[in-house]
């Protein structure tokens, strides 16, 4: 394949740093002021900080959408200044609020758009629409439709899909889920992170919601006013060690945080309460949960239950070891009995957690944050 006359860096994620970079506008507005800065490679570095800072400025200053008045941006080792500006804006992928899609070309062109200027054959690029959308897990039946027929969070996914298309290194994300409801956000940033862990791709990645910063990134870029960085950490050094008052109060309160970056690998599930197969009992004391023979949750028994009784759904699992801890105190306060559902990744029931064994987990890393 002759893409590495497409990408910057030829295959596979690159790196993209940031030398000493400042650009000052014409009418003299200083967007960004001297910065030095390391996007690693495969990694996701996420942007955050006030109105004004910065962001959207060196996040076009990548693809060269902007033009540094100093210092230079390296992608993959290569400066961009010498890269050529087009196939450089096309081998990087970028999505924006509100999707940007062509309102006027069905969703399965919306996505082939780009390799098709790169010269793939459309009846093929048109195929590889398809796969992208199962990727991003888009109803391939959707690739017919025009961008106005489909609802924001599925739009959004067409941005994502459209932005993978050309397989770029690096994928610019800015503020890519701000303007859908928040479990529609929280889909799509799972999603994201489920796809980033086949892909591995140089995300850089802008937003103003620290839940939503603190869930995607392995590393945090604080900016502040004047268009420089206060701190550049992984979200536990920064909520644990904000190198001073403004990144403390711009992070916020880090307990619920948290949640979102505790790992559940150590949870012990119980399987007392589980009922496997249907028919094992006779009458039951307590809330047990019905698995079927493939280990998938069919719903709660109430206490005084008997074989063949209505079940109460089970309305939130997680997978251990996979899924934040967040997820298993959501599982758990959405249960009857208070108690986490906890799975393997293929949904098969592990046991059942209760709220009383998650807490001195979290108490302890709250003591350890607000120390
Ligand atoms: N074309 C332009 N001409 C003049 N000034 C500009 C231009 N674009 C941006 N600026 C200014 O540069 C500064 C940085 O803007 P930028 O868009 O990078 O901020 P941001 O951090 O993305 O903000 P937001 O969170 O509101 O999106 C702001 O003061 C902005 O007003
Ligand atoms: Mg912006």
């Amino acid at each position: 394949m002759a893409s590495d006359i497409h990408h910057p860096a030829g295959h596979g994620p690159a790196s993209v740093v940031f030398e000493s970079v400042s650009k000052r506008y014409p009418d003299g507005t200083v967007g960004v002021d001297s910065i030095d800065l390391e996007c690693e490679a495969g990694k996701v570095t996420v942007f955050v900080g006030p109105s004004g800072c910065g962001k959207t400025t060196s996040l076009r200053m990548i693809n060269r959408m902007i033009t540094p008045t100093s210092g230079r941006i390296l992608i993959g080792g290569r400066n961009a200044s010498d890269l050529d500006e087009g196939t450089l804006r096309r081998g990087i992928g970028y999505v924006i609020q509100n999707a940007g899609l062509f309102p006027h070309r069905t969703i399965a062109d919306n996505i082939a758009t780009v390799p098709v200027l790169l010269g793939t054959k459309p009846r093929v690029a048109r195929l590889q629409a398809i796969e992208l959308m199962e990727r991003v897990g888009l109803d391939p039946a959707l690739g017919r439709k025009y961008p106005y027929q489909l609802s924001g969070g599925q739009q959004q996914r067409v941005g994502v899909a459209r932005a993978l298309a050309a397989d770029p290194p690096v994928l610019l994300m800015d503020e890519p889920f701000s303007a859908v409801d928040p479990v529609v956000r929280l889909d799509l940033q799972n999603e994201l992170l489920r796809l980033q862990r086949d892909i591995g791709k140089t995300i850089v990645f802008v937003t103003h919601d620290m839940d939503e910063a603190v869930r995607l990134a392995d590393r945090i870029v604080v900016f502040q006013r004047g268009g420089t960085i206060a701190q550049a950490d992984t979200p536990e050094r920064l909520l644990t060690e904000p190198v001073n008052a403004f990144v403390r109060d711009f992070t916020g309160d880090s307990g619920i945080k948290w949640l979102s970056l505790m790992s559940t690998s150590g949870i012990e599930p119980r399987t007392e309460r589980v009922v496997y197969g249907a028919g094992t009992f006779s009458e039951l004391d307590q809330w047990r949960l019905q698995v079927d023979d493939d280990g998938q949750a069919l719903g709660w028994l109430r206490p005084g239950a008997t074989a063949g009784d209505e079940l109460v759904p089970c309305r939130r699992t997680f997978v251990l070891g996979v899924d934040v801890m967040r997820s298993a105190l959501d599982s758990a306060l959405l249960s009857p009995v208070g108690q986490a559902v906890a799975t393997d990744s293929s949904h098969r029931v592990l046991g059942l957690v209760d709220f009383p064994s998650l807490e001195p987990a979290i108490n302890n890393h709250r003591s350890r944050v607000h120390a």
